[in-house]
């Protein structure tokens, strides 16, 4: 049984001049399609597998290391500074040219165009120039014929460096006034006359570490030359037009002589946001130097040494309060350590003040931020932007105001939500809209059985003199957009081959988080065909430029958007050759199950895609997508920098060895808000992943630089992320049911950051551990809660 010849023929009768010789072509025996059996398949809110699933358990997804390298390919190794800073007085390379294989010595002198980076702020050089800023800061490039001859070359390169002194912490900074960018505060209120007149007042300090990215694929570019001084650049970027712009600059070229592509990421995590660049860059001056192509992929130990991470923070802060734990007043410092440049330490140090009211209502609030300059890696975006350091001190502050009170922590932090209609507008003068915060926790309090359990915990604590269990309950809300506002812009490709089959190209980026797969179902959705027939294809600058990073989790509602617009362009022009054909109005074409549908017919979208293209009908178009109504002012900080929230809360359960100060989490259960889930296998997998990353930061993963300034912790020997075998033994992840109350792509919202700031959780329930090993008190536990630091915690006076 053939449907769609029998549909066709019915289709030919009253159609227009021209639909009858497609027809006709369409009446030979046509091979029945491989995807007919999915063919009646939602595309939208459904687990499809990931795009890339199978090809990358099998070993067979491209990252840039696997790309077949041309010949006469040569390779590049950094040559990194021994000195935390110093004057650099002359580089010795004598020993390393000599090494067998060894073709060029790079330094900042052979650098075609501008030796300073084309960041927003311009501070910082592509090698250092006449003085180094940190251990591990690229001064040059050994270019050989192996990977392992340009490594082994770059260590016998000799520097001399004048020792000058170095500052290795904020509060160092901050005290000497180095900074990268001027301080910002945001105000409201009468935060002084609001403290004097609380009836109770608490202050303390807090220190938060930062994290090392760990993408299991590390920092990588392979430059090629094309003809005519051009450039075509594979990177791992989680930004190919930030790459593109930057190379350009440092060969002095324009920008359209180079092409920058990225098929996947093994990992970005906000590492590759633009850090990325700087090996392309580097790769690309080599490139260019030698007249051949080059790869430059950092070892794992280098990129520890060389690339910026999660910005440390510290704080000080004085909050006022009432006797049922309502603030009434906060006065809070933020201290970020941000390396020795910029890169994104404004905006993300801007998201961290944002996120300081986390859930709550902060009615007299003032906020100084600080964006210190230290003599270390340049530290970078990182899952939450900032975000996650906003929101752990507001929960550090309300947890010590309920041990305070002897109350309740979730009763406190309940009692400082946002309400609906009244204290609904943030420090930043946005309106909270789309509040759900009391029900979602409410939800989540008794799906957890939180407070049975809190009871049974007390009980069990109480016969337990060494381990003592502790649980918290933590929200989050997150605000969804860049805060640069023109980033909210983006753009995609939709063609349609003349045998059904479709490609889909955006801007965005795929760093395993599924926005391929997402952006192809919308796609399939909108021409209403089964996901297998959209493939999606690498993100390349010469297809859809100008860019913005995939970033600040906002991937799928950016590029799904323009990719959705983009396939509605085809549809009508499908829709208006299948109305003329059934002399129906193009409102009255639906596109379904593979199938395309009016008032008279039925045909396959294949046949129908053949058709007109046989009738010179435009099968691929472009589409672009701003996200509306958001804007702020960069000075006060004060607007509406989000299209909406994304909410959730987390409850978990934690043990903590009095003895040994070693910790485990037992429990999580997590309500998380996606809207609409487009692929709740995937959304899943980010709620997951996002946790546990969190959970890494505020428990094992400790970064230490010594005296000297050397990152200690630059291996996996050293530096702990988690394992398999530290997933809590119950873990349930469950949706909120609504959609999301703007309109957004499928009714969903963003997922990729959000629930990292649920592993706050983890942390809270950890001093709730500790209180109760105490009897109560304060408790001053820095992150990450290493064994050490819970000790500390425990013991202190
Ligand atoms: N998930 C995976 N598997 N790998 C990653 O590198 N990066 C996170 C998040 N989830 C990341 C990830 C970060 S930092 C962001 S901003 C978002 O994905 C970016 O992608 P999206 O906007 O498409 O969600
Ligand atoms: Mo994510 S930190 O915005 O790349």
């Amino acid at each position: 049984m053939n449907m769609r010849d029998k549909d066709f023929t019915a289709a030919t009768g009253g159609g227009p001049a021209g639909a009858a010789d497609a027809g006709e072509r369409n009446l030979a025996p046509a091979t029945v399609s491989p995807h007919a059996a999915a063919a009646t398949a939602p595309a939208l809110g459904v687990s499809v597998p990931h795009e890339s699933a199978r090809a990358q358990v099998a070993g067979r997804a491209t990252y840039v290391d696997d790309i077949p390298e041309l010949r006469g390919t040569l390779h590049a190794a950094p040559i990194l500074s021994t000195v935390a800073h110093g004057r650099l007085r002359g580089v010795d390379a004598r020993a390393a040219r000599a090494l067998p294989g060894v073709r060029a010595v790079l330094l900042a002198a052979d650098i075609p165009g501008d030796p300073i980076l084309a960041t927003f702020s311009h501070d910082e050089p592509i090698f250092a120039l006449d003085t180094v800023q940190h251990i591990g800061q690229v001064v040059g490039l050994v270019v050989a014929d192996s990977v392992m001859a340009a490594r082994r070359a770059a260590r016998q390169v000799a520097l001399d460096i004048e020792p000058l002194p170095h500052v290795l912490s904020a509060r160092e900074a901050h005290s000497m006034q180095r900074y990268v960018l001027p301080p910002v505060t945001v105000r409201r209120g009468e935060p002084e006359a609001a403290m004097a007149g609380a009836a109770h007042r608490l202050q303390g300090s807090l220190t938060v570490g930062g994290q090392e990215h760990f993408y299991l694929e590390g920092q990588i570019a392979y430059a090629i030359p094309g003809e005519q001084d051009t450039w075509r650049i594979h990177s791992s970027t989680q930004h190919p037009g930030e790459v593109q712009h930057w190379v350009a600059h440092a060969l002095g070229l324009e920008n359209n002589a180079v092409t920058v592509e990225c098929r996947r990421m093994g990992g970005g995590f906000g590492g590759k946001e633009t850090q990325a660049g700087h090996m392309a860059v580097w790769a690309a001056i080599a490139a260019r130097h030698c007249g051949r192509p080059v790869k430059l992929r950092l070892d794992r130990d280098d990129d520890f040494m060389v690339t910026g991470k999660r910005h440390p923070f510290e704080y000080d802060w004085e909050a006022g309060f009432d006797a049922t734990g309502r603030l009434t007043a906060l006065k809070l410092t933020m201290l970020a350590n941000c390396g020795f440049s910029a890169d994104l330490s404004g905006p993300v140090a801007d998201r961290a003040v944002f996120h300081v009211d986390n859930a709550y209502f902060l009615s007299d609030v003032e906020i100084a931020s600080f964006r210190c300059r230290t003599n270390t890696q340049s530290h970078t975006a990182f899952r939450g932007f900032g975000g996650p350091q906003g929101v752990i001190v507001i929960e550090a502050i309300l947890g010590e105001i309920a041990r305070h009170l002897g109350l309740d922590p979730l009763a406190v932090r309940e009692r400082n939500f946002y309400g609906v209609g009244e204290r609904d507008v943030t420090h930043y003068q946005m309106k909270v809209e789309d509040n759900i915060l009391a029900p979602l926790v409410a939800q989540l309090a008794q799906d957890s059985r939180y407070r049975a359990r809190r009871e049974a915990i007390a009980r069990w604590n109480a016969d337990s003199p060494v381990i003592k269990r502790g649980i918290a309950i933590t929200p989050v809300k997150f605000g969804i957009s860049f805060t640069a506002t023109f980033f909210n812009q983006a753009g995609a490709l939709v063609h349609v081959y003349t045998d059904g089959s479709v490609q889909v190209n955006h801007g965005g980026t795929e760093m395993g988080q599924g926005l391929n797969t997402k952006v192809a179902q919308v796609v399939a959705d909108e021409l209403g065909i089964p996901f297998e027939r959209v493939r999606a294809t690498a993100a390349d600058t010469s297809k859809v430029p100008n860019a913005s990073a995939t970033a600040a989790s906002s991937g799928t509602d950016l590029n799904g958007r323009a990719a959705q617009y983009a396939a509605r362009n085809v549809r009508d022009n499908l829709a208006a050759f299948v109305a003329g054909l059934d002399g129906c109005g193009a409102g009255a074409v639906r596109f379904a199950g593979g199938k395309v549908v009016t008032p008279k017919s039925e045909r396959g979208f294949d046949e129908v895609v053949k058709a007109a293209y046989a009738n010179r009908i435009q099968l691929w178009s472009d589409g672009f997508y701003r996200t509306p109504k958001i804007h702020y002012d960069k000075q006060t900080l004060t607007g509406r920098p989000f299209y909406y929230f994304a909410y959730g809360a987390a409850c978990s359960e934690v043990a903590i060895d009095t003895l040994t100060g070693e910790n485990r989490v037992l429990a999580v259960d997590i309500l998380h808000d996606v809207g609409h889930s487009l692929n709740p296998a995937i959304d899943i997998g980010q709620v997951e992943g996002g946790f546990i990353q969190g959970m890494g930061w505020l428990t094992t993963e400790q970064l230490v630089w010594n005296a000297k300034g050397l990152l200690a912790t630059h291996a996996p020997s050293t530096y702990k992320i988690p394992a398999t075998g530290d997933l809590p033994p119950h873990f349930s992840v469950k949706f909120w049911h609504e959609p999301n109350r703007e309109d957004n792509v499928g009714g969903s919202k963003a997922v990729g950051e959000p629930p990292f700031m649920l592993a706050v959780s983890v942390w809270e329930a950890l001093r709730d551990a500790v209180a109760s090993a105490r009897g109560g008190g304060p408790v001053q536990l820095d992150a990450p809660a290493t064994a050490e630091n819970v000790l500390a915690a425990l013991r202190q006076g």
